[in-house]
């Protein structure tokens, strides 16, 4: 097999996040402690994952992070944008998820990490109240305004290239509309300042006409729209979304295959959450509500495919349920309880109690899009990154028979990619470590 040309990770990466909340400080904060030899990056791919090359007879199993050419920890510069918080210490302060222990060892370089004024609308998040908000009204204006800050950006911390993140809160709910048919339109819609245009797509139009590899950690409209994934083809650009996959969601692309794979029947699967950080609030309100919802209920229908199964999978009641709880803080607690049956149709259930931390297992993941991604634009991919699904709840993908779920035929593909641009043969069956 021939590798793909990829372009070596010289000079700095910059990695940009609209919202310095709780992931994204998270997020920083671990990469810091992971150079500075404080803590292992636990949870990340790219860092502690290895590759199967061969047969398993070969014994071949690099580090991925040795295996492809990914840019460096020590090679990040960090940046975004926040309307409320003011710089990384502050947001992850804030945040509350890590403790100050852990916070005062990194305290003046994530001090150093200082929010840029944010695009920022109310309208699309109302429980939040911005404040370090760029005072401009018109639309055209403030994707001129990011693209600006981007250059800024680039120039004053030497980048040789950047990505971007959104890490910003879930917006209202919206179906796409004509705005986003074409670039054309979105384009005309930002000059006429069309009420169809949130903050995020402004984001993400900033970075594609700037270059910049863009991926969407929230569930709400961001690249997965005509005129974005047309855009991103047109500057050469790759983008992927949506909606980090971590707590209960990641739960549940463990269990259902494992359920499929058994033949056992689902007849029910009820899942509640309660979480009391900022996200928790914001999703309080009901139409940030169903934009998570929308990005939660897709999974299983994918997965467990109600119409090739339909006695095992036709009759399923699926809940998703998230409650504001303030006392949890970050750390949430997501119920699943499952109705399954088996043998003779005779009912069994399954009940999990996941003790999670939300921005401890989203983390890694902006670590691994965000490296990834880079690497993706430097093998010269452009448009839809599906390899990545592996890290998002509601996967981007431009086939007709829509996205896979499946979280060890996601690792299959993500690993694969990589073997394939390496110019190794793919492996289909046992993955080895
Ligand atoms: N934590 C997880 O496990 C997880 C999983 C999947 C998705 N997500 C999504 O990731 C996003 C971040 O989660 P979080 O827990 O860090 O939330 P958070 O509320 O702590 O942080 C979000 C930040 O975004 C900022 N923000 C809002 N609008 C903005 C704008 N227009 N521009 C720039 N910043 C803006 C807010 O001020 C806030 O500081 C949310 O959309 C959440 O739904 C999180």
């Amino acid at each position: 097999m021939t590798a793909v040309e990829i372009a070596p990770p010289t000079g700095k990466l910059g990695v940009l996040t609209p919202g310095m909340g709780a992931v994204a400080t998270t997020f920083i904060a671990g990469v810091i402690a992971a150079r500075q030899g404080l803590a292992a990056p636990i949870g990340s791919v790219t860092q502690m994952a290895h590759i199967r090359l061969g047969t398993r007879e070969d014994g071949l199993n690099p580090l991925i992070k040795d295996f492809v050419p990914l840019a460096s920890l020590d090679d990040i510069v960090f940046g975004g944008w926040d309307p409320i918080t003011s710089n990384a210490l502050e947001g992850a302060r804030a945040a509350g998820v890590l403790e100050e222990r852990d916070l005062a060892k990194i305290s003046s370089e994530l001090e150093g990490i200082v929010a840029m004024d944010a695009v920022f609308d109310q309208r699309w998040v109302k429980k939040l109240d911005g404040t370090r908000v760029k005072e401009i009204v018109s639309k055209l204006e403030q994707a001129q305004a990011l693209m600006a800050d981007i250059e800024r950006f680039r120039s004053e911390n030497n980048c040789d290239r950047l990505v971007m993140v959104w890490c910003g809160s879930t917006e209202a709910y919206q179906e796409a509309s004509d705005v986003h048919e074409s670039v054309e339109a979105f384009e005309a819609g930002l000059a006429n300042n069309d009420d169809n245009i949130s903050p995020s797509q402004i984001y993400a139009y900033a970075a594609l006409m700037s270059g910049v590899p863009f991926a969407n950690g929230a569930p709400n409209l961001s690249v997965d729209l005509p005129c974005m994934i047309d855009l991103a083809k047109r500057r050469e650009v790759p983008i992927v979304g949506k909606d980090f996959k971590t707590g209960q969601t990641l739960m549940k692309t463990l269990i259902a295959p494992g359920l499929k794979a058994r033949m056992l029947g689902l007849r029910g699967w009820y899942s509640t959450n309660i979480l009391g950080n900022r996200d928790g609030e914001v999703l309080d309100d009901p139409e940030n509500f169903k934009t998570k919802e929308m990005s939660k209920l897709g999974v299983l229908d994918t997965i467990l495919q109600p119409s090739l199964y339909p006695d095992l999978y036709g009759n399923i009641d699926h809940v998703v349920r998230i409650n504001y709880y303030p006392p949890r803080g970050d750390n949430k607690e997501g119920w699943d309880a499952i109705d399954i049956f088996g043998w003779l149709g005779y009912p069994m259930q399954i009940k999990i109690d996941f003790l999670c931390r939300d921005s401890i297992l989203a983390a890694p993941i902006v670590l691994d899009l965000a490296l990834f991604m880079d690497l993706a634009q430097r093998a010269g991919e452009s448009g839809v990154q599906e390899w990545l699904s592996f890290y998002l709840k509601a996967p981007q993908s431009e086939r007709d028979s829509g996205p896979e779920h499946d979280i060890f035929i996601q690792q299959t593909k993500l690993k694969n990619t990589l073997r394939e641009w390496m110019g190794e043969k793919p492996v289909t069956h046992s993955e080895a470590g």
